[in-house]
Order: structure tokens, then C-alpha cells, then sequence
């Protein structure tokens, strides 16, 4: 009789631990996704960069910034090309950074920012405008480009 007792408290254990070890998975599983998900438009504080369109010939890369946000000091867009995806910004009356937009981490597209910083979408790296790493968990900075600004147009050299 108590043996039975005991049988059927063992299944009773075993159903009990498969449940408690189906949920911890279930909540590192969660937990997980949750360290790797985006941290919204927002991204504490940053909001999106309008996206420009840029033309690539001669391992160059030009955008026109007429009537763009790279048309004031201060400005700066995403912009996207055959070659590959830049962050400019615009620095000073005649000048402008650009810097490859693919973040070190795990390669998101940074296409968010605040006044003066960029802003990965995916885990929150910062970057300043010249790419420089300043908060992770990436651990290294965007490659910055020479870019050149006349007449209106940005030209960025690969
Ligand atoms: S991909 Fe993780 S912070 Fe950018």
C-alpha cells in the first residue's frame, strides 16, 4: 500500500520537475530573446534618420542634400547605396562625416540617433558622429570614410 503511495508520488515529482524544468527553459528562452530583441524607435531617446538615396560610380558615392536634413549644420540622414549604407552627418557649412552605418556588434543597420549620437536599434551601441565608440555592448568603432562636401553635394570615397 505504501508502496503504491510512494510509485505514485514519484510521478507525481517527476510530472512536478518536468513542469518546473519546461518553464525555466521557457524563461531563459524568453529572457533570452529579450537581451536580443530592439529596443523600439525610441532607443532611449534616439529617433529615426530620414534615408537618402545615393549614387555609386568611380568608388564613389554622391548625395544630392537639397531640401534633405543634410541641407543644414547639424543634419543627418541614413543613406543607401549599391555600395553599402552610410551615416552622414552634417558637421559645418562646407564639411561632413560618413561613416559605414553597419554596427560592430552583430551588424544591424544603425539608422537611429539623438543630437549627437548614433544609435544602434538592435542592443543600444553608441556611436559619436565620427563612428567612435562610446557605450556598448558593441566593442569597436564604424569606420569612418572621407567625405567631402561642394556645390551641394556629398561625395563619400571607398
Ligand atoms: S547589432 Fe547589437 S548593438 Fe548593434
Amino acid at each position: 500500500m505504501s508502496g503504491t503511495h510512494t510509485f505514485v508520488s514519484r510521478r507525481q515529482f517527476c510530472a512536478g520537475a518536468c513542469q518546473i524544468a519546461s518553464c525555466a527553459t521557457l524563461a531563459t528562452f524568453v529572457s533570452g530573446c529579450g537581451d536580443g530583441s530592439p529596443t523600439g524607435p525610441s532607443g532611449g531617446g534616439a529617433s529615426k534618420l530620414p534615408s537618402l538615396s545615393g549614387q555609386f560610380a568611380n568608388s564613389r558615392v554622391q548625395v544630392n542634400t537639397a531640401g534633405t536634413a543634410l541641407a543644414d549644420v547639424g543634419g543627418a540622414a541614413v543613406v543607401e547605396s549599391v555600395a553599402g549604407v552610410f551615416l552622414i552627418s552634417r558637421t559645418s557649412a562646407s564639411s561632413v562625416t560618413a561613416i559605414d552605418a553597419v554596427c560592430t556588434h552583430e551588424g544591424c543597420t544603425v539608422n537611429t540617433a539623438t543630437a549627437d549620437q548614433y544609435v544602434c536599434p538592435c542592443h543600444g551601441s553608441r556611436y559619436d558622429r565620427s563612428g567612435h565608440l562610446v557605450a556598448g555592448p558593441a566593442k569597436a568603432s564604424l569606420r569612418q570614410y572621407a567625405a567631402t562636401l561642394a556645390d551641394g553635394v556629398v561625395t563619400i570615397a571607398l
